[in-house]
C-alpha cells in the first residue's frame, strides 16, 4: 500500500483536558450488521466514522441494505429481515478489517446466494482457516488460497447444521462468526470459549430481541429468532483510549479525563494492566447504556513499575499491547509478557514490529514466541515504522512524550482504519504531533 503520512513527535508536552474519543470499532461492525438483518429501522449513534466500519457499512449497502449517515455519528438503518440481503454483484472488498471478514463469512455462509471477500495485502495475509474450518463442519461452502487466506469464496447453502464447538483460540471473531452463521442452521450451534472474549455479538443479538443463552462459557443459539429494529448509541472505544490512558500515565503532570468510554468487563483488561503497574485510573460516572457498561475514566500520571502480565487478562487486552509494551518501556524494571502469540497475527506482527521500534529507540525489548520481554529505560529518538498497522503508529506517537529526541513513525496513513482523529485530539490534549 502506498502510504505517505508521516507523524513527527517532538519531546517534552505533557496530556490535559477531557476528550471523548470516537465510537467503539467492535460494536460499530455489529450494529450495522445486525441492524440490516433486523425488521424495521435502526438508528445508531455514536457510531465510528473510520475506514474499517465503514467497510463493513458498504458491504451491506452492496447487498441491497439502504443505511443513511454515518453523519455524526448517526447511522440509519432500514432492516431487510434475516432473509432479505441481495446477492452482491461484485466481491466484497473489506479493506484492513479482520472484523467485517471474519463475521461476514458466518453470516454469508448461509445465505441463498454466493459471495466473494476481499481485502488488502495485510488483511489477505491473515488466516481465515480459524473461522473456514469450523464453518465446513457446520457445511458451510468456502474456499480461500492455498495458506487459508482471502479472498473468500462463498456459496451460500440453506443446509448449515449447528455445531457444538470448543474454540483452539480464544477469538472473538471466531465465536462471533459462528453465532452468526447458527443463526441460519437447523439445531443449536454452542460455542465455548478456553477463555473469555469481547461479548458485544451476544449482548446486542439480546438487545435486537434475539434469543442467545450464556451458560459458562458456552454460547447457545439457533435459527428460530428474529431481529427487531432498535436504537443503539454506541460507546468510545476503550481501545482508542487506551493510548491517552497510557499515555498520562507516563507523562508527569498529565491529567486527562476520557468520556463516556465503554468497559464492558471483556474489555478493560488495560485498565487492571495499568494499575497492576501503579497507574491512578477512577472510573467515574459508572452507568449502562444500551445494555453496555460505560464510564468517565480520569487518568493521572503516575511512576508504573514492570510486572509479570496475567496471562487471563490477555485476551481482554488484546488490541491494546501496542501501547502496553510502550508503557512497559517507561516502567521501573521489567516487564513479561506471554500467552499472547495471537499478537503475530493482528494488522501486523505486533510483537516483532514492536521489539524492533522499541529497539530502535534504545529500548531493550526481545520479542519472544507469544510475547515479549521489555526493561524500562530512556526512550530516545530515531525513525520507526508502522507497517501500515493503525495501533503500532499511535503506540509510537505516544512513546514520543517520553522520548529525550524526535521520534519520526512512518506508514500512519492506516490510523484511520480504526481512530481519524487521533492526531488532533492528541494535539489538543498536548501530544506534540505534527503529520506530513
Ligand atoms: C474483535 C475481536 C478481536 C480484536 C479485533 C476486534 C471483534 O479479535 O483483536 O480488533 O470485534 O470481535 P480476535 O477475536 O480475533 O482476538
Amino acid at each position: 500500500m502506498t502510504d505517505s503520512v508521516s507523524f513527527t513527535i517532538q519531546p517534552g508536552g505533557h496530556l490535559k483536558g477531557e476528550v471523548r474519543v470516537p465510537g467503539d470499532k467492535s460494536m460499530s461492525h455489529r450494529s450495522i450488521m445486525l441492524g440490516s438483518l433486523a425488521e424495521g429501522i435502526t438508528h445508531v449513534s455514536g457510531f465510528l466514522n473510520a475506514e474499517d466500519a465503514i467497510s463493513t457499512l458498504e458491504a451491506f449497502r452492496a447487498m441491497g441494505v439502504q443505511i443513511e449517515g454515518p453523519v455524526k455519528g448517526e447511522v440509519t438503518i432500514h432492516g431487510v429481515g434475516k432473509h432479505g440481503l441481495k446477492a452482491p454483484t461484485q466481491p466484497l472488498y473489506l479493506g484492513n478489517s479482520g472484523t467485517s471478514m471474519r463475521l461476514l463469512a458466518g453470516l454469508l455462509a448461509g445465505q441463498s446466494f454466493d459471495s466473494i471477500l476481499t481485502g488488502d495485502p495485510s488483511l489477505s495475509g491473515r488466516p481465515m482457516r480459524r473461522v473456514t474450518e469450523p464453518l465446513a463442519l457446520m457445511g458451510a461452502k468456502i474456499s480461500t488460497q492455498a495458506k487459508g487466506t482471502a479472498p473468500l469464496h462463498i456459496q451460500g447453502t440453506s443446509n448449515l447444521s449447528g455445531i457444538d464447538y470448543v474454540m483452539p483460540i480464544a477469538s472473538a471473531q471466531v465465536k462471533s462468526c459462528l453465532l452468526l452463521a447458527g443463526m441460519y442452521a437447523q439445531g443449536e450451534t454452542r460455542v465455548t470459549e478456553p477463555a473469555p472474549t469481547r461479548d458485544h455479538t451476544e449482548r446486542m443479538l439480546a438487545g435486537f430481541g434475539y434469543p442467545v443463552q450464556r451458560v459458562g462459557s458456552q454460547a447457545i443459539i439457533n435459527s428460530q429468532g428474529k431481529l427487531t429494529a432498535t436504537m443503539i448509541d454506541v460507546p468510545s472505544d476503550i481501545s482508542s483510549a487506551a493510548f491517552f490512558l497510557v499515555g498520562a500515565s507516563i507523562t508527569p503532570n498529565s491529567d486527562v479525563t476520557l468520556q463516556h468510554v465503554g468497559i464492558n468487563p471483556t474489555r478493560t483488561g488495560i485498565i487492571d494492566i495499568l494499575r497492576l503497574m501503579g497507574a491512578n485510573i477512577e472510573v467515574l460516572n459508572a452507568r449502562e447504556v444500551g445494555g453496555e457498561p460505560v464510564a468517565d475514566l480520569r487518568v493521572r500520571s503516575s511512576q508504573l513499575t514492570g510486572i509479570r502480565i496475567p496471562t487471563e487478562l490477555v485476551p481482554l487486552a488484546i488490541d491494546e499491547f501496542p501501547v502496553l509494551f510502550v508503557a512497559a518501556a517507561c516502567a521501573q524494571g521489567e516487564t513479561v509478557l506471554t500467552g499472547a502469540e495471537e499478537l503475530r497475527v493482528k494488522e501486523s506482527d505486533r510483537i516483532q514490529v514492536m521489539a524492533d521500534g522499541l529497539q530502535i529507540l534504545g529500548i531493550d525489548a526481545q520479542p519472544t514466541t507469544d510475547g515479549m520481554v521489555i526493561q524500562g529505560g530512556q526512550i530516545g529518538g530515531g525513525v520507526v515504522q508502522s507497517h501500515g498497522d493503525h495501533r503500532i503508529a499511535m503506540a509510537f506517537s505516544i512513546a514520543g512524550l517520553r522520548a529525550n529526541a524526535t521520534i519520526t513513525v512512518e506508514n500512519c496513513a492506516n490510523v484511520n482504519t480504526s481512530f481519524p482523529e487521533f492526531r488532533y485530539l492528541a494535539q489538543q490534549l498536548g501530544l506534540h504531533l505534527t503529520a506530513s
